[in-house]
This record gives structure tokens, sequence and C-alpha cells, in this order.
């Protein structure tokens, strides 16, 4: 009786530790010009799949590309010196106003013509710049999770 009681102990026990777990890697606190907000990770794919990806398509398959993947421009955007903060503001400022003097990917602008001017709200490009400075978006691995976010 005893051993039942310490496995189901230990079962719960682990249960709770990886659903903290989930929770606290599912889960970033995200700060932005005056408001800290808690934002769950596939709230962010899809915002990104729904305001970007349209024309930021990571897939590299696709034809009638309308923008460079979302990997370049993230690779573009961060050096090692880059903060955080600075990297946000630098895609925000682009993203609200696009213009040929604001522009650090002169082969895009030729390719693609300028991105054109729409009306992003300044907390969902901040979110979404976050989330970008956060994660490799060129890995397989978060390549496989947008992929299947898209399959549900
Ligand atoms: C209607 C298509 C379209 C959508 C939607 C779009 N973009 Fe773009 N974007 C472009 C094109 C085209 C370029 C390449 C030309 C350029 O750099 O301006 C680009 C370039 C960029 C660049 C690089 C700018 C540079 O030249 O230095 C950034 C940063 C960027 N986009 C961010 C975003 C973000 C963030 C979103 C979603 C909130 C988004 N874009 C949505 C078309 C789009």
């Amino acid at each position: 009786m005893k051993t039942v009681y310490l496995t189901l102990f230990a079962i719960c026990f682990s249960l709770c530790l990886s659903s903290c777990d989930n929770k606290s890697q599912n889960q970033k606190v995200i700060k932005t010009s005056d408001s800290l907000l808690v934002v769950r990770e596939i709230d962010t794919l899809k915002l990104i799949n729904n305001k970007c990806f349209s024309c930021h398509n990571p897939d590299l398959k696709i034809d009638n590309r309308l923008a460079p993947p979302i990997f370049k421009v993230r690779e573009h955007y961060l050096s090692d010196s880059i903060t955080k903060v600075e990297f946000v503001n630098a895609i925000w400022k682009f993203v609200q106003n696009p213009s040929e003097e604001l522009s650090i990917m002169p082969g895009a602008v030729r390719n693609f013509s300028l991105m054109p001017k729409q009306n992003f709200k300044e907390e969902e490009v901040k979110i979404i710049a976050s989330y970008l400075f956060d994660n490799d978006v060129s890995s397989d691995s978060w390549y496989n999770k947008w992929d299947s976010l898209n399959k549900k």
C-alpha cells in the first residue's frame, strides 16, 4: 500500500513539474513602451502568421514570393552588439513607415520593391519583433513548430 501512495505521489510531483516547465517555456513577458504583457508563444505565432507571413512566408518552396522570408529579415537586423530594445525599435521604426532611407536591405528593395505601408498596431509589431529576437526562425525545429501549427 505504501508503495502505491509513493508512486502516486511521484507521478503527481512530476506532472506538476512538467506543467510548470511548459508554462515558463510557452509564455513570455514582453515589455512594450508602456505595458508589460504575458504572451503565449502560440498566440505570437498566430499573430505573425496573420500580419507578416502572407509576404514573409518562411516556406522557401513557395512560388511568387512577395518579400524575403522572415529569417532573412532577422539576419539583417541582428548583430552581436544589438540589444533586444534596439532590435525591436529598429523593426518598428521601419514597419510603421517603410522608406529607402531606413532600409538596411537594398537587395530586397530592388527585388521586391519597398514594403508597402500598412496600419499595424505598435504593440503587435513589438510583440512580433521581440519574438524574432528571441527565436531562431531559421532553425528546422522552429520551422517544424510553425508548420505543425498550420496543419491544425
Ligand atoms: C504586403 C506584404 C508585406 C507584409 C504583410 C509585410 N511585409 Fe515586411 N517587407 C515586405 C517587402 C516587399 C519587403 C522587402 C523590401 C523592403 O525591404 O522594403 C519587406 C521588408 C521588411 C523588413 C526589412 C526592411 C529593410 O529593408 O531594412 C522588415 C523589418 C519587415 N519587412 C518587417 C515586417 C513585419 C514585422 C511584418 C508584419 C508585422 C511585415 N514586414 C509584413 C512586404 C511585406
